[in-house]
């Protein structure tokens, strides 16, 4: 439920349910939305195919989707599903890894141009000539980065599993942590383990200030305060927990409080709701450079994740098409450190 206050006037530093950003100038109607989703779960059917979708993705495509959770969740969900395709709404770095994990099957994805700017901040050409100063360096790998630079690491991780990763090492080793510096400052607060950082950062992510977060709490001083790693140090320091969004809705289920101030994509709001009936979530709000302070309306959007829509989800299994294709050697170099992170989870190996 939305807080009270923040359905009736005064500045409201939040929405409960993020507006679609391709669907800004005409959203669909509940009709339109209706007609989509039952096409797509008939399209679904026939292709024997499974829906996973991110828990940052508009409400509409969370609701017709066959599982909904944070990056962990969708690796694992995609490397035991038996569906014959695959269809991955959420980034591409993201469907990537669920073919990754599943060579012989189809990967589509609404929006192929659905990239992530942590991507971006690292190619393999730039991780080479790094990993060339130092034989010595273990590679660890934020899922958030390509294919072909997973290729070259020891081991993957997501923000659910950093922390245990990170303590897998051995002590012998000179961890590189890419490519999230915010993430990788966190892990080091946790381990106590030095790790050289890749520069990069979540571009949604690092628009919280500490200042709009100081004068929601004084504003809601009951709410609790829920921090994705990918946050800075200065805003991670005022959280009651710091954890994956997958995390974020079990603490939120599981937690005796009622209120809640949410520091990351304003997505999860929608299954947060669904999932804490009677609970009230508050978007912290996003820096805005030409309207300081940082109190009005502006739920945190990751453009990138908000690609996705349900026409071009219908689309994509109409057409088949956009779909994920890697060469032999990427399929077989950077599914290792997937499985690697994939057993490490479960508890049951370590890398050497
Ligand atoms: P998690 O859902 O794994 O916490 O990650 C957040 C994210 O930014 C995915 O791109
Ligand atoms: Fe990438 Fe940030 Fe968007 Fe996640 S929220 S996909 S880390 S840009």
């Amino acid at each position: 439920m939305i807080h009270p206050a923040l359905k009736s006037g005064g500045p409201p530093p939040h929405h409960g349910t993020a507006t679609p950003a391709s669907f800004a100038s005409s959203p669909p109607t509940p009709t339109e939305t209706g007609t989509l989703a039952r096409e797509i779960l008939d399209l679904k059917l026939a292709l024997n195919a499974v829906i996973l979708a991110h828990n940052y993705q508009v409400p509409e495509i969370q609701d017709v989707a066959d599982f909904v959770g944070d990056s962990l969740g969708l690796a694992q969900q995609a490397a035991t599903t038996d569906a014959e395709v695959i269809v991955f709404c959420g980034v591409h770095f993201m469907a990537e890894t669920a073919k990754l994990l599943n060579p012989d099957k189809l990967v589509i994805l609404p929006d192929k141009a659905a990239g992530c700017s942590l991507e971006q901040s690292c190619s393999a050409d730039q991780l080479r000539a790094l990993q060339a100063t130092n034989p010595n360096f273990f590679t660890i790998a934020y899922i958030n980065c390509s294919a072909e630079v997973k290729a070259l690491c020891d081991v993957i991780c997501t923000s659910g599993n950093a922390v245990k990763i990170v303590e897998s090492v051995p002590a012998d080793k000179d961890i590189l942590f890419i490519p999230d510096e915010n993430l990788g400052a966190w892990v080091m607060e946790q381990t106590g383990r030095p790790m050289t950082l890749w520069r990069g950062n979540c571009y949604a992510h690092v628009e919280f200030r500490r200042d709009s977060l100081l004068r929601l709490r004084k504003r809601f001083p009951e709410a609790k305060v829920v921090v994705h790693p990918e946050s800075p140090r200065e805003v991670r320091e005022l959280a009651d927990i710091v954890c994956s969004t997958e995390k974020m809705i079990t603490y939120c289920r599981t937690s005796p409080d009622r209120q809640f101030v949410i520091v990351t994509e304003s997505g999860i709001i929608h299954r947060l709701e669904k999932e804490c009936p009677g609970k009230e979530f508050i978007c912290a709000p996003t820096f805005d450079p030409l309207q300081l302070p940082t109190d009005g309306c502006r739920c945190n959007e990751c453009r990138y994740m908000k690609m996705n829509t349900l026409e071009k989800l219908r689309d994509c299994l109409k057409n088949r098409n956009p779909r994920i294709e890697l060469s032999a050697d990427i399929l077989a170099r950077a599914r290792q450190p997937i499985e690697r992170m994939l057993s490490l989870s479960t508890g049951k190996t370590k890398p050497s």
